[in-house]
C-alpha cells in the first residue's frame, strides 16, 4: 500500500486529474486548513494561543518554468511580512524544487538567501525540506554554503538514510539546526533503512548524538519532526540525563496529526511548532500523508463516500 501511494505521489497523469475531483478535496481537509494562505494564518494564530508555534510551508514542488519559483520566493516574502504584521511566532519550511532547485540552482540560492535575510529580522528560521535522495548532496552543500552567510537556516534530514548519522557528525561543525524526521520518500534498502524498527532505532541514536553535542556546548538547534510519541519520551528521558532542559529540542508536527500530543507537550513546557500546508500544488504532499498511515486511506474513503 505504502508503495502504490507512493508511486501515485509521482505520477504525472494522476496528478493532473485526481485534485480535479470535488469529493477528494474534502477528504483533504485532515491534513490542510484550506488552500489560501489565508486560512493557514488563521490557524497559526489559534495555535499562538494555545502556546503553538508554526511553520508554514507553501504546497508545490518540481516546477517546470523558473519564473514560478520567483513568484514563490515573493509570495514566501510576502508571508513574512503577514507572519510580522500578525505577531505569530511563525518559521517557514521550504522545499528547494519549490523555489526552482531543478532549473537553476543559483537563482535557487539567491531566493534562499533573500528569504533567510527577511527571516532574521524577526528572530526566524528558514527550514530547508529534504526531498528524494537524488536531492541530498546538493541539498546539503546548499545549506552548508547558506549556513556560512546566514545563522538562521535549518535542514531537514531523514532517519531512513544510511548516510545521514554521518552526515550530522560533518554538520556538527557548522552549529546546524536540524530537523530530524523519519523519510517520506520511496528509497531503495542500498541507501535506506527499510524496517520500522531499524529506521526508529537510527533516529533515536541521531537524536541523542545531537543532543549530546549541545551537552557538550556546540550551538545546535533539534526540530523532532515526528508524531512518534513514544520516540520522543525516549529522546526526552535521554535530554535529562544529559542535563538539558526541556527546551533542549522542539518538537514538530503536521496539522492534523496527533493534536492532542501537541497540546499536551506544550503544556508540559517543550517547544511545540505545528506545520501548517497550504496552497493549490497539494497533491503529491496529500498522498504521501496518505502512504505514511493505511488508516487514513480509510478515512479519505469514507469522506469520498460519505
Ligand atoms: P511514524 O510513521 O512511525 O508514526 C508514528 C505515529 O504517528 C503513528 O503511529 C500515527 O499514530 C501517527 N502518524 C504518523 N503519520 C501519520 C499520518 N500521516 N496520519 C495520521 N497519523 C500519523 N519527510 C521528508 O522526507 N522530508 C521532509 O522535509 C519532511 N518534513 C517534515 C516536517 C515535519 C514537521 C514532520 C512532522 C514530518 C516531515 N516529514 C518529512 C515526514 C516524515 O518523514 C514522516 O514521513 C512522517 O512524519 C511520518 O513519520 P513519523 O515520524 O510521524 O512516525
Amino acid at each position: 500500500m505504502r508503495r502504490l501511494l507512493l508511486w501515485m505521489a509521482r505520477n504525472a497523469w494522476l496528478r493532473e486529474r485526481i485534485p480535479r475531483l470535488p469529493f477528494v478535496t474534502r477528504a483533504l481537509h485532515r491534513f490542510m486548513p484550506g488552500e489560501e494562505v489565508g486560512a493557514a494564518l488563521r490557524e497559526a494564530v489559534r495555535f499562538r494561543d494555545e502556546g503553538i508555534k508554526t511553520l508554514f510551508t507553501r504546497l508545490g514542488e518540481n516546477l517546470v518554468e523558473i519564473v514560478e519559483a520567483d513568484a514563490v520566493a515573493e509570495h514566501y516574502l510576502e508571508l513574512l511580512d503577514q507572519i510580522h504584521v500578525q505577531g505569530i511566532p511563525g518559521e517557514l519550511s521550504v522545499k528547494l524544487t519549490q523555489l526552482g532547485f531543478d532549473l537553476d540552482e543559483t537563482r535557487t540560492e539567491e531566493h534562499m538567501g533573500r528569504l533567510v535575510q527577511r527571516a532574521a529580522c524577526d528572530g526566524g528560521t528558514v527550514w530547508i525540506d529534504m526531498e528524494g535522495s537524488r536531492y541530498t548532496d546538493r541539498t546539503i552543500a546548499l545549506y552548508e554554503r547558506l549556513k556560512a552567510r546566514h545563522a538562521n537556516v535549518g535542514l531537514c534530514l531523514q532517519a531512513y538514510l544510511r548516510r545521514t548519522a554521518a552526515d550530522v557528525q560533518r554538520l556538527l561543525l557548522v552549529e546546524p539546526s536540524i530537523r530530524l524526521v523519519k523519510g517520506a520518500y520511496d528509497e531503495s534498502a542500498t541507501i535506506a533503512y527499510r524496517s520500522r524498527k531499524a529506521v526508529d532505532a537510527n533516529y533515536g541514536a541521531i537524536a541523542v548524538a545531537l543532543l549530546e553535542a549541545i551537552a557538550a556546548g556546540r550551538r545546535v538547534r533539534i526540530g523532532l519532526g515526528t508524531h512518534d510519541v513514544m520516540l520522543i519520551n525516549q529522546i526526552a528521558t535521554r535530554a535529562t540525563t544529559l542535563a538539558l532542559g526541556r527546551d533542549a529540542f522542539e518538537v514538530q508536527m503536521l496539522y492534523g496529526i496527533r493534536v492532542d500530543q501537541q497540546r499536551r507537550l506544550a503544556a508540559e513546557g517543550y517547544p511545540v511548532r505545528d506545520l501548517i500546508a497550504y496552497g493549490p500544488g497539494w497533491y503529491a504532499w496529500y498522498m504521501r500523508r496518505l502512504a505514511e498511515r493505511p488508516a487514513n486511506v480509510l478515512f479519505a474513503l469514507r469522506q469520498i463516500v460519505g
